[in-house]
C-alpha cells in the first residue's frame, strides 16, 4: 500500500498588508513540501463582486461577499482528505509585486535543520509524509468551517496607521475575471481603504478579540489556540522563529 500523506494547514491571518504573504514565503522556504494557498484566489471573479450599498464602488472586502466561501471550504476539506493540493489550483499572486523583508540566513538554516531532523525522525518512526499548506488570508478567522480546517492558527496584528500607509504604497492587486485567465489589475479608488477596507476588516475580526478591540484586544477564544504576533514589535526573523516554534510543536505532537 502506498504510504499515506498528511496535509497540515497553517493559517496566517491578519488585515490586508499585515505581512501575511511575506511571512508565508519565508515559511515556504523553510518547510519541506510546502505550498502557499492564497485566500485571495477564492474571491469571486471581478464581474460578480458586490457593490457597496453606500459608497457605490465594488466591495472586495466585506466578508460575506468577498470570498466564495463554499468553494474555499470544500477546497480545504478536499486537500485534507486527499493529502494533496490539487495541481489545477491557479494563483494570481505571482503577478503581485512585493518588497522582500529578509531574515538572516543563519536563522533560516537553523529552522531548516530543525524540520529536516523532525521529518527524518518521523520517517524512521513510520509516520505519514507531511505536506504543508500555508493558508494566507485576510478573512481567515471569520468562517468557523475554515477555522476548523486549520491546524495551526497564526495572526499578524499591525496598527491601523501602518496598514493604511502600506496599502497606499501598493500599486494594485491582480484579480480574476471570467474572460481572462491572467486577470486584471485592481487599483483602489480614492478613500477605498478608509471607507471599505478597514471597516470591513473590523467587522470581520471583532469577534476574534476581547471587547471587539481589533487593535489592542487579547484573543477572545473564538479561534482556539490563536497565536497572536504583534508584528511591528518584532523583527521578521522573530516572526518567522515564533511561527516555526509553534509549527514544530504541532508536528511533534501530530
Ligand atoms: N515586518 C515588516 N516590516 C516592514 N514591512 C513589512 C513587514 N512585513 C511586510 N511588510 C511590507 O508590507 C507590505 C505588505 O506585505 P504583504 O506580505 O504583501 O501583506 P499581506 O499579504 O498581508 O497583504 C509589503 O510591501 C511588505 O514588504
Ligand atoms: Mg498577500
Amino acid at each position: 500500500m502506498a504510504k499515506k500523506t498528511r496535509v497540515i494547514l497553517v493559517g496566517i491571518g491578519g488585515a490586508t498588508c499585515s505581512g501575511k504573504t511575506t511571512l508565508a514565503k519565508h515559511l515556504k522556504r523553510i518547510l519541506p513540501n510546502s505550498v502557499i494557498i492564497h485566500q485571495d484566489d477564492f474571491a469571486p471573479p471581478q464581474e460578480l463582486v458586490p457593490m457597496h450599498p453606500v459608497h457605490n464602488v465594488q466591495d472586495w472586502d466585506a466578508a460575506p461577499g468577498a470570498i466564495s466561501w463554499p468553494r474555499m471550504i470544500s477546497f480545504l476539506r478536499q486537500v485534507k482528505e486527499t493529502g494533496e493540493i490539487p495541481p489545477d489550483h491557479h494563483s494570481h499572486d505571482h503577478l503581485n509585486e512585493q518588497k522582500d523583508i529578509p531574515i538572516s540566513p543563519e536563522e533560516r538554516d537553523r529552522w531548516v535543520a530543525v524540520f529536516e531532523r523532525l521529518m527524518r525522525q518521523r520517517a524512521a518512526d513510520g509516520g505519514e509524509d507531511i505536506v504543508w499548506g500555508l493558508v494566507d488570508g485576510f478573512l481567515l478567522y471569520w468562517s468557523p468551517e475554515v477555522i476548523e480546517q486549520l491546524d495551526v492558527r497564526i495572526y499578524l496584528r499591525v496598527p491601523h496607521d501602518v496598514l493604511r500607509q502600506r496599502r497606499h504604497e501598493r500599486h494594485g492587486y491582480h484579480t480574476a475575471v471570467q474572460s481572462d485567465p491572467e486577470g486584471t489589475l485592481w487599483r483602489d479608488p480614492p478613500l477605498y481603504w478608509e471607507q471599505i477596507v478597514y471597516p470591513a476588516y473590523v467587522d470581520a475580526s471583532r469577534d476574534v478579540f476581547e471587547a471587539g478591540d481589533v487593535e489592542r484586544g487579547a484573543p477572545s477564544g473564538k479561534v482556539a489556540g490563536l497565536v497572536l504576533l504583534e508584528s511591528l514589535e518584532m523583527s521578521m526573523g522573530d516572526a518567522v522563529s515564533q511561527s516555526c516554534k509553534v509549527i514544530s510543536g504541532f508536528l511533534e505532537d501530530a
